[in-house]
């Protein structure tokens, strides 16, 4: 059965990325958005939704925030062809430069190789990063880039403004390929 609802999936170590989801969630509105902690998820929570937002954080030099890691396999299962999905991700550009939000460019990986398009990519202007998984094409991240280390007082308008241009892109995505 197909959700008209958005779904959101988020993990988070700290609660910064939980925070993120459900600022999201707000300005969105609840009623159109599903939110699910990927640490209770199965892979077939994916299939009902079109428009999916995913959320992480990277950990310990590159890596997927835990839940992340123990639901990867579960991951590469699902089949993202009709799917549009927007990512956003939290990381430290100051301490862990060499793999700013790295995270996003391995689950992007993914959704690429089974079929998904990806909207919601940002600029990579106004950070100061060395290398980043996440940097798909010089001078874009694949995704919203968040640092509540360094940057905690951009992380409101920087999803207020991203939330604003993803739904104009799922609208998008929705209308083409009803065309
Ligand atoms: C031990 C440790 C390792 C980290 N490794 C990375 C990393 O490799 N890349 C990155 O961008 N951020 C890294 N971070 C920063 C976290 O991703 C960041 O603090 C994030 O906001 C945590 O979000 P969460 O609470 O939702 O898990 C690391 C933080 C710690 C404490």
């Amino acid at each position: 059965m197909v959700n008209d609802k958005i779904g959101l999936f988020y993990g988070s170590d700290t609660g910064y990325t939980e925070g993120v989801a459900h600022q999201i969630q707000e300005l969105i509105g609840a009623s159109n958005i599903e939110v699910h902690d990927i640490n209770r998820a199965k892979p077939e929570d994916f299939a009902p939704y079109q428009r999916i937002i995913i959320g992480l954080s990277t950990w310990h030099d590159g890596e997927l925030q835990s839940d992340w890691d123990a639901f990867y396999e579960n991951f590469k299962t699902i089949d993202f062809s009709g799917k549009t999905v927007a990512f956003f991700g939290l990381g430290d550009q100051i301490g862990y430069g060499e793999y700013f939000i790295d995270g996003v460019g391995i689950l992007g990986d993914v959704v690429y190789e089974n079929g998904g398009q990806i909207v919601g990519v940002w600029p990579t202007e106004g950070y100061d990063f060395e290398i980043s998984k996440a940097e798909f094409q010089e001078g874009w991240f694949l995704g919203l880039a968040i640092d509540e280390d360094n940057q905690p007082e951009m992380t409101v308008p920087r999803v207020e403004a991203w939330v604003e241009q993803v739904m104009e892109e799922f609208a998008e995505a929705v209308s083409n390929q009803q065309a």
